[in-house]
């Protein structure tokens, strides 16, 4: 028999929404790759407050172990939360969503959104049956990837590249470093190479840090169609957060940065909205 303080502890909404409109959407991700989610919610919430966590320090996550991603993400995001009192927070990783998202969800009382890979959306457009699915190594290698293959994608082969070169590429471009089409070609080409890549029409992209390279993926392939989650996500955001009084003007974001210093240039930032940078 439960008391009525547990039952009404058992009803009370698990998130309860802040009124406070200066709270703001905590994205993170270990690089820049969560401004590809970033850019499509600020279109739908441009006055919404924003911090941008980068963990750099952590930095790529694609190179850890499962062990290493889901002890460090639930503990840097508390520390966020902390400071930031968001009203919501998006792991803007696909790395660390598949492998921590549902340790994140026990540790924080505030709505959390994931970034999975599009390989549902993908499945419904190939007409081929053959899609690619691009990420970490991390990320490629994760059941959740096999879950959502079985689920969506059952009648389709899905040919995997966890390509650790495109996530530096993406971190370069934004660092304002030239990038060519040809090292984004390389880095991708060996997904095309494998029995049957080369029936690939559908390509997903299951790093939010590929999006930001979308314009030289499609000149190294333009016969392929590119898929990635942001769009989706930020309507995920946008109805989670649709009772959130917003401030009546957009104001500058914030990039927090782990570790010593962070490399992109702050035009590259502005771009996403932000405009200014601090460490954590
Ligand atoms: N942006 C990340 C992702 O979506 C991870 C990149 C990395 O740190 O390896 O998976």
């Amino acid at each position: 028999m439960r008391t009525a303080a547990q039952l009404a502890a058992a009803a009370a909404p698990r998130h309860r929404a802040p009124v406070d409109p200066s709270a703001p959407i905590l994205f993170f991700d270990s690089g820049v790759g969560g401004l590809s989610v970033l850019e499509p919610t600020r279109a739908l919430l441009p006055n919404a407050p924003i911090v941008y966590a980068a963990d750099s320090a952590g930095f790529p996550y694609g190179k850890r172990t499962e062990a290493e991603i889901a002890s460090r993400v639930p503990a840097l995001l508390g520390r966020l939360v902390e400071r930031f009192h968001p009203c919501l927070a998006v792991i803007a990783c696909n790395t660390a969503s598949t492998v921590a998202l549902d340790h994140v969800r026990s540790a924080l009382d505030i709505p959390v959104v994931g970034t999975v890979p599009a390989i549902k959306p993908a499945a419904e457009m190939s007409r081929t049956r053959v899609i690619g699915v691009l990420g970490t190594e991390a990320t490629v290698r994760q059941p959740y990837v096999d879950d959502l293959a079985a689920k969506f994608a059952a009648d389709c082969t899905l040919i995997r590249l966890g390509s650790p070169e495109l996530v530096e590429l993406a971190e370069a471009k934004l660092a304002g470093d030239a990038i060519g089409v040809e090292s984004v070609r390389s880095a991708v080409q060996p997904m095309f190479d494998v029995d049957g890549g080369d029936r690939i029409d559908t390509v997903v992209l299951a790093c939010t840090h590929f999006p930001l390279l979308e314009e030289e993926l499609r000149a190294a392939f333009p016969n392929v169609n590119y898929v990635d989650g942001g769009a989706g996500i930020a309507r995920r955001i946008a109805h989670l957060a649709a009772d959130q009084p917003w401030p009546a003007e957009p104001a500058g974001g914030i990039l927090i940065y782990t570790g010593d210093g962070y490399r992109p240039l702050m035009s590259a930032l502005a771009r996403f909205g932000l405009t200014e940078v601090k460490s954590l």
